[in-house]
């Protein structure tokens, strides 16, 4: 093993009590020559010795059945579920495959890790999500796509640098029961268009047995131009035999050298990549040609819905970036392969703080899809403001679409079980990189294990999750926890506040995306418009206006056409709002706009102050660490609080009721 220089999260196995002796492992039902099963041998040895030093020893005789642990195949078991019981202080963790096994493993490591006993063991769980997959927008020249932790563990100057740090990255992964992950960008650029040909085939083959140990399937993202850059093809289109003939013999070849890979992730036709719209194709066309040429090795092709014109005039009032992706995939549903996923952002713009959910997800009803999230925190604080993002996906994984009667819900549909389908999933933007910590600020960690809990066991809830994470990351008293576990759930809630007001969103710095600039995207052509006047804010979404609230079923679209039942926080992503509108609050929204301004920003100096109270509970690098991006994230939101309150108060002229400074 290379000498570490990266930290062990969640992982790090330290003491936390002594039970000491010897236990005896018997594999049950198991091969013990499986990659999967080798892991999680050693996983349970080495989690076992630092957590309670106990020896694990894989010969020897049983001296009573409260020394031995059995991992056992119990085909009754829902696939990658597990079971882990201790009875008669025998432990027994049951399965009906390898990676339910793993999952099982590091279900008992972490509950020894949480402080519980093992003799009262006794959990039952099973994935909510047949796919659960982490997408890395790594480049290969090193850097990051939204990366905010440092450059690319998996790329360097072009190459595949495979180290031990990707065995610990898998690890991770396979503690959080992720089993699919997609290591380069969905801008496929340059050299990782040759990620599919004999240049890179040996070391990706090298990443993708690393992730087999551990049951994670490798996916490729692929260029949809790869007829014409390395084909030498005149065409990329979708429905012209040289180049359907071309992606069979394409993947023919890629699933011979890459045999278990997943299949292809593509952006086609979006923000300047090539796709089927060039050649008057749809976007079936160009996802069924890819799914035809992986189908005959049970490949499967992820096709990102995230199309929309992105060369808008801002003086046309008509086209309405948050329609497209419906306008442009809906028309085709049910005419998808059944290996074809649609993967869906989860709002209809892009990763804004506040967004619906978009009306995609459960429009569709006879399409596979995938929810899209971006725990890279892009639009929410670039990993250095605190922004705890469970909270925000468990409201979209909750929200009624009402596509069916029951089982309508955003994670009934990507669960695969409001249409009865098994290609379903959910997938993230990550957020790691090779910073020692991982995810440039140590607190970002808690939404890389917690995206994982939460694919894994949708019902989960953010506070459980947010509280395993603590406990597992570091040992603290429990005043000090539920200080943390406070300050994580709050985190969410004070970064709307001193951002962009009630779902409005963008607002921000134009491509670098952190810190305010009220008018950066307002005259440009990326679609997003807040067109504020002297008298009123937001875009017109109703009936009346662009028509988008009209993409949901009646209940939802009903209750978003009409300001009175619009959820106020979407108030103006929905409506277009005089400043002196009476809020439920029975403040005005330009009041509403100050106060909260005013309030996210102390909110953010409280934050840091409850870090400093608990300094003595966490290692003093990570102090620092943290400390040290919480006095940017003041600045961040004292700059916020004074360019929006200005900004709207110039527009307005109307002055703040509590005559507070605005400049
Ligand atoms: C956003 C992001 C881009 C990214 C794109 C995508 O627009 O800023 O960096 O490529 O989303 O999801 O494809």
């Amino acid at each position: 093993m290379e000498k570490k220089n990266w930290s062990d999260l969640w992982l790090s196995y330290g003491k936390v009590t002594e039970l000491g002796g010897a236990r005896v492992l018997a594999l049950d039902g198991l091969n013990a020559e499986s990659r999967i099963i080798k892991s999680a041998v050693a996983e349970l040895k080495r989690g076992l010795k630092g957590l309670a030093d106990i020896e694990l020893v894989t010969d020897g005789t049983v001296a009573n059945s409260g020394e031995k642990i059995t991992l056992i195949r119990e085909p009754s078991i829902p696939k990658e579920g597990y079971e882990v019981v201790s009875s008669g202080g025998e432990l027994k963790i049951k399965a009906s495959d390898d990676n339910g096994i793993l999952y099982g493993v590091f279900a008992l490591l972490r509950h020894l890790a949480m402080g519980q006993s093992l003799e009262s063991l006794n959990e039952k769980s099973s994935p909510s999500n047949p796919i659960r997959m982490m997408d890395h927008w790594d480049d290969m020249d090193g850097k990051i796509e939204r990366g905010y932790s440092g450059d690319s563990f998996f790329f360097e100057n072009d190459e595949i640098i495979v180290s031990d740090r990707i065995v610990d990255y898998a690890r991770f992964m396979a503690s959080i029961g992720i089993n699919a992950v997609a290591i380069n960008n969905v801008n496929v650029r340059g050299a990782a268009t040759f990620l599919i040909t004999d240049r890179f085939f040996s070391k990706v083959k090298e990443i993708q047995d690393i992730f087999a140990d551990y049951g994670i399937t490798l996916y490729l993202t692929i260029n949809f131009a790869s007829p014409i850059e390395i084909g030498g093809l005149e065409t990329c289109d979708p429905l012209d035999e040289k180049v359907i003939t071309w992606w069979k013999d394409k993947s023919k070849e890629i699933f011979e050298k890459l045999p278990g890979v997943g299949g292809y992730l593509v952006k086609a036709d979006s923000e300047g990549r090539p796709g089927p719209f060039t050649y008057g194709r749809t976007q079936a066309d160009g996802a069924n040609m890819l799914a035809d040429a992986v189908k005959p090795y049970d490949g499967i092709v992820i096709w990102r819905c995230f199309v929309y014109n992105c060369t808008q005039d801002w003086r046309d009032y008509k086209t309405d970036r948050a329609r497209a992706g419906y306008d442009y995939f809906m028309e085709f549903d049910g005419a998808y392969r059944d290996n074809v996923i649609l993967q869906i952002k989860n709002g209809p713009m892009d990763f804004q703080v506040r967004e619906p959910v978009s009306p995609l997800l459960g429009g569709l009803k006879r399409t596979n899809q995938m929810l899209e999230v971006q725990i890279a925190q892009e639009y929410t604080g670039h990993q250095i403001d605190l922004f705890y993002l469970i909270p925000m996906y468990k409201e979209v994984l909750n929200f009624h679409t009402y596509c069916n009667e029951d089982c309508d819900t955003v994670a009934d549909i990507i669960s695969g079980k409001a249409m009865g389908n098994k290609n379903a999933g959910f997938a993230a933007v990550i957020n790691t990189g090779n910073d020692y910590n991982w995810t440039g600020n140590d607190l970002a960690a808690v939404n890389l294990y917690g995206f994982g809990r939460l694919a894994y066991d949708t019902s989960l809830s953010a506070e459980t999750i947010a509280r395993e994470w603590v406990r597992l990351t570091f040992s603290m008293d429990r005043n000090s926890e539920d200080i943390l576990v406070e300050m994580l759930l709050d985190s969410g809630k004070i970064y709307e506040k001193y951002t962009a007001p009630l779902g409005i969103g963008w607002m921000v710095t134009p491509h670098y995306h952190y810190g305010p600039s009220v008018d950066g995207y307002e005259y440009s052509r990326w679609g997003t418009y807040h067109r504020a006047d002297h008298h009123a804010i937001g875009v017109d979404r109703t009936d009346k206006g662009t028509g988008y609230a009209q993409q949901y079923y009646k209940k939802n679209a009903e209750m978003y056409n009409d300001p009175d039942t619009c959820p106020e926080e979407l108030l103006l992503f929905f409506h277009r709002v005089p400043y002196t509108r009476k809020l439920k609050s029975g403040k005005t929204l330009i009041q509403h706009i100050y106060d909260t301004h005013f309030d996210g920003a102390e909110e953010a100096k409280e934050l840091a102050a409850k870090w400093d109270s608990i300094k003595n509970a966490v290692p003093s690098d990570v102090y620092e660490r943290v400390a040290e991006r919480f006095k940017l994230q003041i600045e961040n939101a004292n700059e916020w609080r004074d360019q929006i309150n200005s900004y709207f108060y110039r527009k307005s002229d109307i002055p703040d009721e509590k005559g507070r400074k605005i400049y």
